[in-house]
């Protein structure tokens, strides 16, 4: 890549101590803490924000006026792709999974305050949303418009590189780190990290976005490091899939409640909300111990929480009425 990266968001990110949400997972007080990698700035914040330095940057350099990216419909990455898009005067399209639903609070609130414009794709696979991006570019060319897509969830190489970056900072941030926990969705977040720190030093907790999670960091992070990355040696756990991506798991339900009782840090139900349910089973079976610096990041998609329904019913329902 020869170009520069895009600056879009506000680094480093701090490192927070959570010594009471440490003590609930069974760890010690000085043992954990957040990477608030949720405080990125650009948007409403969120993991995005550092792929996008490197993806829309290259479509900058490369002359491209609009951003064509894809994802469900409360994608983070979508709504921080029309972020961007504003943000580097560029126009944005969002080619969604599904169809308009009744619901357009959470990240689709956010994309039509950016202007980004939205495609429907249909009830689609991967495959069918990537043809759907690809048609709604033929179009935007046809019409006189120069598009770049930028890949699903935002992970690719490029991509991946912001998070080299990340696993810098807290190489320079936490001293002797032994695990740094995070959502695998994509793949590239969980990818720069490692090819920064090491497939011994992250734990990436899978949301089930994908049907290969390994395979896809292994693939982003290899370019990235001469470090030896193999989908075998990462460190994965795939208990916290439950009934699949958007749905809200008991145990990421949870971990919402305990993150936001213990330290006042909300969680998202799809992504963190699973990672820390992920760390909690992990303490639990031993994988991470008591004695050792554990990183949490926190990647964001706090919108995500206003757009799922179960989420917000589950929150509303820790308030309880004040009887004197
Ligand atoms: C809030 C949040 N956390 C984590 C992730 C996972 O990152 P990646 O797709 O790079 O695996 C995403 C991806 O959409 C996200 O929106």
């Amino acid at each position: 890549m020869s170009h520069s990266p895009a600056s879009l968001g506000t680094f480093p990110t701090p490192v927070e101590p959570a010594p009471r949400l440490a003590a609930a997972l069974g760890l010690g007080p000085e043992d954990l803490w957040i990477k608030r990698d949720d405080l990125t700035g650009l948007g409403g914040g969120g993991n995005k924000v550092r792929k996008l330095e490197w993806t829309a940057g290259a479509a900058l350099a490369e002359g491209a006026d609009t951003l064509v990216t894809t994802g469900a419909p409360q994608s983070n990455h979508a709504r921080l792709t029309a972020a961007a898009a504003a943000r580097l005067g560029l126009a944005a399209v969002l080619v969604l999974r599904g169809s308009p639903g009744a619901s357009r609070s959470g990240n689709l609130a956010l994309d039509g305050l950016f202007g980004a414009r939205l495609a429907w794709a249909g009830d689609v696979d991967r495959a069918g949303l990537d043809a759907a991006a690809d048609e709604v570019c033929a179009r935007l060319r046809a019409g006189g418009a120069r598009p770049a897509l930028i890949p699903f969830g935002g992970s690719s190489v490029p991509g991946a590189r912001g998070y080299v970056r990340c696993g810098e900072e807290l190489d320079a941030q936490v001293p002797g780190l032994r695990t740094a926990v995070v959502a695998l969705g994509s793949g590239g977040t969980m990818a720069g990290l490692v090819a920064a720190l090491g497939t011994e030093a992250v734990l990436g907790v899978d949301v089930g976005a994908l049907a290969d999670p390994a395979a896809a960091v292994a693939q982003f992070a290899a370019p990235l490091t001469t470090r030896e990355v193999t989908a075998e040696g990462l460190r994965v756990r795939r208990d916290q899939v439950g009934a699949g991506y958007a749905t809200l798991t008991g145990p990421a339900a949870e971990a919402l409640r305990l993150a936001a009782r213990t330290e006042g840090l909300v969680l998202d139900p799809v992504y963190t909300g699973r990672a820390l349910a992920g760390l909690h089973a992990a303490v639990r079976d031993g994988d991470v111990r008591p004695g050792e610096k554990t990183v949490f990041l926190h990647t964001g998609g706090l919108p995500g929480l206003f757009g799922h329904q179960d989420a917000v019913a589950f929150a509303e329902g820790g308030a309880v009425a004040f009887e004197a």
